[in-house]
């Protein structure tokens, strides 16, 4: 079971001009990233997702505004509000997400820990599940 989706704290430095989060790949996320995408312009009623990855590890964070991402291992389904610029959700490879609910304005920033690759791809579930349980 792959039971390892969880939340991330970056670090946060304050002052008053502002605040600053930075992040270090293999250090505060558990890969070295080697890509970086990120969704704006996200109509209020867009779902997107609707897929999983066969090695893809992947942290996603709200840098504006907020969204719902739902996961599903296989096994059990959860879900998360994403709202904090500073953390993140961690998700491993093997689990299928969707995200909706988006606030008007929300930027939704994705590190990933390989390039994109189509082939890559779990984008029918009932293939998923079987890979993810087998
Ligand atoms: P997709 O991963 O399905 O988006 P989401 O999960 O956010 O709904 O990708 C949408 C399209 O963008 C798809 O045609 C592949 C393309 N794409 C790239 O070319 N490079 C990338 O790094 C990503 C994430 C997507």
């Amino acid at each position: 079971q792959r039971g390892h989706t969880r939340m991330i704290d970056l670090p946060v430095v304050s002052d008053p001009r502002g605040d600053l989060t930075f992040v270090e790949g293999g250090n505060h996320v558990p890969f070295d990233i080697r890509r970086v995408y990120y969704l704006y312009n996200v109509p209020v009623d867009s779902e997107r997702g609707g897929h999983a990855h066969r090695e893809l590890e992947q942290v996603v964070f709200a840098l504006s505004g907020s969204f719902r991402i739902k996961i599903d291992d296989g096994f059990s389904k959860s879900e998360f509000v994403l709202r904090n610029p500073k953390r993140g959700l961690y998700i491993n490879r093997l689990i299928w997400r969707e995200m909706d609910n988006f606030s008007q304005g929300a930027v939704c920033m994705v590190l990933a820990s390989h390039r994109y690759d189509e082939a890559d791809y779990y984008r029918d579930y009932d293939e998923f599940l079987a890979a993810s349980r087998a």
